[in-house]
Order: structure tokens, then sequence, then C-alpha cells
């Protein structure tokens, strides 16, 4: 691709020269953008850039590792991982309330993210992957004020980084191809939209270890089906839910007692409006057998047929 071969070849040459032989930091979180944004810095100056990884155990099956494997192993960034999951986990302890999990999450990020900085440092620079449409709507945005977002895009502000921000000309599609031609995999590349707050908001009320277990391996489920089906790119996002809500069941002769599992799958252009996706119905039978087969606790499964307004695409 000529043309991205060129914007590789500017943004190299403006980096080098903007940062010269200092030493420059970015915070990835498994996104697209981070990603990306650190696989450009890279290209540029190499070693010169150290990669902070905090995984907060709230990441969907198997991608903490993906992010080590990819940007650390086959692109060589030095990547270092910080496993947060029972600093987090702690710290949600007993917490119900959406905002209220948010808030700590959000906070407990930039603790961590900060300390580990500081061991590694001092770094000149810090890398934030924001993007053209990010500029642009962040003064119109009213999604913020109905949830407060996290993302690693929001990192610290009272520090003294200089910002580099390689890809605030582009817009979402530009960055995805940017990203398979600096070599990233395309499932990553192409990957759904994803939280920052992670699989916590996808279980309702309070957090746990087990919860977050039926969220994770009913996510993958759900991910294989849908791959299986192909509709990985016309569905925007789909993932499941951990209601909090239980209800009576059979299996053999036993009665059961456990929770609902919900599904969302969305089609929308930008988020900020949704509807929900006509799954084909086979699809969902599929995804529900296998979903009360291979997960435990779960002996009921819904779809969720609400479109945004007035429902969120995520529940909480
Ligand atoms: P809602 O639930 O508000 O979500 O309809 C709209 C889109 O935003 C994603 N989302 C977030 N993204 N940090 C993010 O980076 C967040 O805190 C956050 N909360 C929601 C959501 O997955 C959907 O794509």
């Amino acid at each position: 691709d000529w043309t991205m071969q060129n914007l590789i070849d500017e943004s190299v040459a403006a980096l080098r020269a903007q940062v010269g032989e200092k030493r420059v930091l970015v915070a990835l979180s498994g996104g697209v953008d981070s990603s990306v944004a650190a696989a450009l810095v890279h290209r540029a100056i190499g070693s010169q850039l150290t990669a902070v990884f905090v995984d907060h155990g709230l990441l969907r099956k198997g991608e903490s590792d993906a992010v080590m494997e990819n940007l650390g192993g086959q692109l060589g960034i030095d990547v270092h991982r910080v496993d947060a999951s029972s600093r987090f986990l702690g710290k949600l302890a007993g917490v119900t309330e959406p905002e209220k999990k948010r808030k700590i999450i959000g906070e407990e990020f930039i603790r961590v993210f900060e300390a580990e900085s500081e061991r590694l440092g001092p770094f000149e620079f810090l890398v934030q992957g924001t993007l053209y449409t990010d500029i642009v709507e962040s003064g119109t945005k009213t999604a913020a004020t109905i949830k407060s977002h996290h993302n690693v895009g929001g990192l610290p502000e009272d520090v003294n980084f200089s910002i580099i921000e390689p890809l605030k000309a582009l817009f979402k599609d530009e960055v995805r191809r940017l990203g398979e031609e600096l070599g990233l995999p395309s499932e990553l590349v192409w990957r759904q939209p994803f939280p920052g707050p992670g699989l916590a908001i996808r279980v309702i009320g309070e957090v746990t270890e087990d919860k977050l277990q039926i969220v994770r391996e009913s996510d993958y489920i759900l991910r294989d089906e849908i791959a299986k089906a192909e509709l990985t790119r016309e569905i925007w996002q789909y993932f499941t839910v951990l209601t909090s809500n239980q209800t009576v069941g059979v299996m053999g002769d036993e009665r059961t007692y456990a929770h609902t599992l919900a599904i969302r799958a969305v089609v929308s252009q930008e988020g900020m409006t949704a509807d929900f996706a006509r799954v084909p119905y086979d699809v969902l039978a599929r995804i529900s057998t296998r979903v009360v087969n291979e997960v435990d606790g779960i002996n009921r499964v819904v779809y969720d047929i609400t479109s945004k307004p007035p429902a969120t695409i995520e529940w909480e």
C-alpha cells in the first residue's frame, strides 16, 4: 500500500527529529489505537521506546498473552506487563454501582501505570493513541457524561511528559490499515471496540473472579460461533453479560438455581446509536446450547433486543 508506506516514512522522519536520543513511554491496553501508535513509534526509534501494559485482569480470554506475543514477541517492543488483577479485584470487592466501578478502575489504572513508569524511567515523552475523531468529538461528546469513560487515551494529566500523538490526523480505518502495514495481525487490527473497564462492566453488580470467569468463557464461545457464522464484520460489537438474575432450571432430574446470561450484539456506525443485530436463530441456538453445556453457573440465556437509544450498548 503506497499511501500507507508514505505515511510511515513521513511519520518516522518526524518522530526521529522530535525525539532525538530521548526515551519514550507508551501505555498499552490491548486495543487497536495504542497498539498501532506503539508500533509506529517503535519503527521510528526502536529501543528508545518502553511500553507498560497494565493487565487489570478484566480483558477477554487470551488477550493479555496476545499483547505480549504481538507487540513484544513479533514486533520486538520492550513491553513490561504488570499483573495487577488481584489489586483491581481487591479494590472492586463489594462495589456494585456502575459509575463507582468505572471510577475505581480508571484511578487504579493510572496509579499502577505511574508506579511502573517511575520504576522504569525517567522518560521525556509519552505516546497517546489519539485519533482525529477523538479530537473533533471531545468538544461535543455527550456519551462521556452518561458513563464516565475510561481508556488509555486519558492517561496522566499532571505529569511532565511531552505528549506524542502520532495518529491524530487519522481516521479509524486508516489506523487499521496502518497497523496491518506495520505488521500487526489482522485479528488485532480489525477487532471490535472494547471498553477500558473491560469485563468488569459486563458483570452486573459486584465483580468476583468466579463471575469474570463466566463472562470470559461465554464471550469466548460467542466469539467462536460468530466467527464460524462469518458475521464478524457485519456486527459492530458482540459480547455476553452476566446478569444478577437467578432463575430455576432443570438439568437431568435435578432442579437448578443459577444465573441468566445475556447476549448483546449490535450493528452501528460509530457507537453513538445502535440497533440489535439480527443474528440468525440457528446461530443463537448454537451459542445458547454451548454456553449452558460448557459454562458452569448458567442455566438460562437471553438475547437483548433493545436499540440505542433508549438502551446503551454496554449494560453498565
Ligand atoms: P455505550 O454503552 O455508552 O457504549 O452505548 C458506546 C461504545 O463505547 C464503548 N465504551 C467504552 N469505551 N472506555 C472505552 O474506551 C469506556 O469506559 C467505555 N464504556 C463504553 C462501548 O463498548 C461501545 O462501543
